[in-house]
């Protein structure tokens, strides 16, 4: 319900409650008046007769007081007059006398029998013929004595009717005030909302904002430009793709060069057998989302070279031109000492922040060793930056927690570039984060970018209360904002995903001549139910839980065993680190526990292929899948997930998703489970394996619908959008204090 409606409902309820509270104490203060004033009358009525009275109670002559008391009853209010003996017999009746408040009744009240003490008076209220009657009974006497005593009955009625007109005035009041305060309250929301509109009005011609409309004309400004990136400055509009974010590019950043930095590069070179050179495409969602941004928008990617060949074919600047074939940008290579990488990348990044960054229950470890190591590198990438950019102010977009200290120290070197750092992984609570020894220094770097990304507003949340608990800076709740030395850092959620329509998908053979020659290759009859899951081999991805899953399914729904074949590429990952090691034994021990438990014969349940593939073995697996498994136990996105709904276009075969990825967030469609949850996992294998066909496809084509549109052409476009924004604002305050400062030069000299 609207505000001013509520607020009416309240004043017309409260100023009723008020006028009935009124009216009682009202009614029941002038009853008391006239009770009073009627029992003082009778008096003066009494008093003024008592010697006539007297004579005639006296006389013993009924006559005589009746003669007394028709005196009395002149007045018009008294309707009638009893004398009494002291005893209790009626002397003489004039007018009204109440048959149950005769002399006989009424003595005892003024006369206490027995009691020895002098007579009293005695008042009475009384119902009679439809009204109320006032009784008083007063002792009457004389020099020798008490003689007797009458009563007086007096007519009510006045103070009825004076009852009622008061009633009537203060509801004639109340109505009067109610439609006072409605019509006043219409009034008041009409004015403020014609002087709110007018305002807005004024603000969004660029007047001045006041406080009040601050929120509100952020998020409708914020709107605005979305939608005008979404038509695009050449009326386009329609869906994301490379061009559309070239255009953008050109049109917000006016096609100013755009520096990637990450750790892991795009392609890597390596020997064969032979010793062949031969490229690599590593298995990693940084390069899989970044490669077709970086092919729309050229530039220069930075990154460790980390292939054996990867020296072999630079140029004399460790520059090298990718793709191979098409050479659309260049890999600017940054070479590491075999320490440097112990320490900056399996120590600090994947040994400290990797479990710290990730629930998946491994201690974190840090070593002031790997902490100098990881600052030397860092250094290292940002004088890299520094070396690429050819300007002052380029846009360089840094990748990732192996670089958190480079935005600081490029902003130190070119205070004019405008930095955009994205976090691909989890951002831990506020106290998980606090264990880190260095989370001062991290924060602090992280905060020399521009603007800072993350996969969700969970993931913005927790690094805001991060830096709120940890440094010395103000929080801008409304605008995202953290601002430190004067210099803001926008804090937003860009949910990451891939290119749509995938590249991979162009040579490969429609879905059921994939499943037909992956059954083959794996030597597998052709109704085969067969299942998928595609990760490095990490703890965070949940692969033991997922082997578990199945021989959880095997065991409940024995019909699935020498049916359900589930075959798990893993790609081997960070192999120096002991971690890493272990798992890759326990996944391979689970496997075989679970293949000598249910295998019989030629059947394996699980098939376990510890190698790295190619993109295109990795989407042939995922178009001859029945189902694809994805069961991480932390993970900030997850484009496996997107890559198998990517890789359906033949609207078949069902996602598992565990609920602890960025992606359960999107893919709502898909079956989401907690991958700890064995039977739970089990069981929504064992339902997407008997899912209609009808089902996989309607939910299949959401989620399709959902990537394609939301690709990762459309968050780089974004990203770069707001980047502009920041650009212009800086440009804009840079020219502003530019002329500030000449204009004082000006007027020193
Ligand atoms: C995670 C990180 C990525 C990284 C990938 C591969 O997905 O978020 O940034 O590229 O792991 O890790 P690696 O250590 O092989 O580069």
């Amino acid at each position: 319900m609207r505000q001013p409606i509520k607020f009416l409902i309240l004043l017309v309820s409260g100023l009723g409650l008020l006028t009935w509270g009124a009216f009682l104490v009202v009614q029941e203060t002038t009853r008391g008046w006239v009770e009073r004033d009627l029992a003082l009358r009778a008096r003066l009525a009494a008093n003024g007769a008592s010697s006539a009275i007297s004579a005639g109670f006296r006389s013993g002559k009924p006559a005589d007081l009746r003669t007394v008391l028709l005196d009395v009853v002149r007045d018009e209010r008294i309707l009638g007059v009893s004398g009494c003996a002291a005893d209790g017999r009626t002397v003489a009746t004039v007018g009204i006398a109440p048959a149950h408040f005769g002399c006989a009744e009424v003595a005892p009240f003024v006369f206490h029998a027995g009691a020895g003490s002098p007579p009293m008076e005695w008042l009475h209220v009384e119902a009679l013929r439809g009204g109320k009657v006032h009784m008083s009974g007063l002792p009457v006497s004389d020099e020798s004595g008490f003689l007797g005593f009458v009563i007086l009955v007096q007519d009510m009625g006045f103070a009825e009717r004076r009852e009622a007109q008061s009633r009537d005035f203060l509801l004639t009041a109340f109505f009067l005030l109610a439609l006072c305060a409605s019509l006043v309250t219409i009034v008041a929301v009409r004015l403020s909302w014609r002087g709110w509109t007018r305002q807005l009005q004024r603000m969004l011609k660029g007047g001045e904002e006041t406080d009040e409309f601050r929120p509100l004309l952020r998020d409708v400004r914020e709107l605005v430009d979305d939608i005008m990136t979404e038509r695009e400055a050449d009326g386009e509009g329609g869906a994301w793709n490379a061009d559309r974010l070239r255009r953008t590019l050109g049109r917000n950043l006016h096609g100013e060069k755009i520096v990637i930095v990450s750790n892991r590069e795009p392609y890597i070179h390596e020997h064969d057998a032979e010793g062949r050179i031969q490229v690599r495409h590593p298995a990693s969602g940084l390069v899989t989302a970044l490669e077709p941004v970086m092919r729309a928008c050229s530039g220069v990617w930075i990154a460790h070279g980390s292939g054996a060949a990867d020296r072999a074919v630079v140029d004399a600047h460790d520059r090298v031109m990718v793709p191979p074939d098409e050479k659309i940008y260049a890999i600017r290579r940054v070479w590491l000492s075999e320490q440097e990488e112990q320490g900056y990348y399996y120590g600090f990044s994947n040994e400290g922040l990797w479990p710290l960054c990730h629930v998946a229950h491994t201690r974190p470890v840090f070593r002031s060793a790997d902490w100098n190591h990881y600052r030397e590198v860092n250094q290292r990438f940002a004088d890299a930056v520094c070396a690429e950019a050819g300007i002052e102010d380029p846009i360089v977009l840094i990748q990732d927690y192996h670089l958190a200290l480079a935005p600081r120290m490029i902003r130190q070197k070119l205070p004019r570039a405008t930095v955009i750092g994205f976090w691909h992984i989890p951002w831990p609570s506020a106290e998980r984060f606090g264990i880190c020894p260095f989370r001062v220094e991290l924060l602090d770097g992280m905060l020399g970018a521009s603007m800072l990304g993350f996969h969700t507003q969970a993931h913005c949340n927790n690094f805001m209360d991060s830096v709120d608990r940890y440094l010395e800076s103000r929080i801008d709740r409304e605008s995202h904002a953290v601002i430190q030395h004067g210099r803001s850092t926008l804090i937003r959620p860009y949910p990451i995903s891939l290119e749509w329509p995938v590249r991979w998908l162009e040579g490969l053979p429609p879905a059921p001549e994939c499943r037909r020659s992956v059954l083959e290759e794996l030597g597998l009859p052709p109704d085969t139910l067969l299942g998928v899951g595609v990760d490095r081999l990490d703890y965070t991805k949940g692969i033991e839980e997922r082997l578990l899953a199945v021989e959880r399914l095997l065991e409940l729904r024995p019909e699935f065993i020498g049916r359900f074949v589930f075959v798990q590429l893993a790609a081997p990952s960070r192999t120096a680190i002991d971690r890493y090691r272990d798992l890759n034994e326990s996944v391979a021990a689970i496997a075989k526990r679970v293949n000598v438990r249910f295998g019989v014969g030629a059947y394996v349940p699980i098939v376990l292929r510890r190698a790295h593939h190619e993109p295109p073995v990795v989407f042939r697996y995922y178009r001859a899948a029945d189902v694809c498994y994805v069961s991480s136990l932390d993970d900030g996105m997850n484009l496996v997930a997107k890559e198998f709904v990517a890789a359906r276009d033949d609207e078949r075969g069902v996602l598992v998703l565990s609920q602890f990825t960025g992606a359960a967030r999107e893919l709502t469609e898909a079956l989401v489970v907690n991958p700890y949850d064995l039977d739970e996992a089990a069981g929504a294998i064992a339902a997407a394996l008997s899912m209609p066909d009808e089902e996989q496809k309607a939910r299949l084509r959401s989620m399709r619908a959902f990537v394609a549109e939301f690709n990762i052409y459309r968050w780089a476009g974004r990203m770069l959008r707001d980047a502009g924004r920041l650009r212009r604002r800086d440009r804009l305050s840079g020219r502003l204090s530019d002329r500030f400062r000449a204009a004082f030069r000006e007027a020193e000299a």
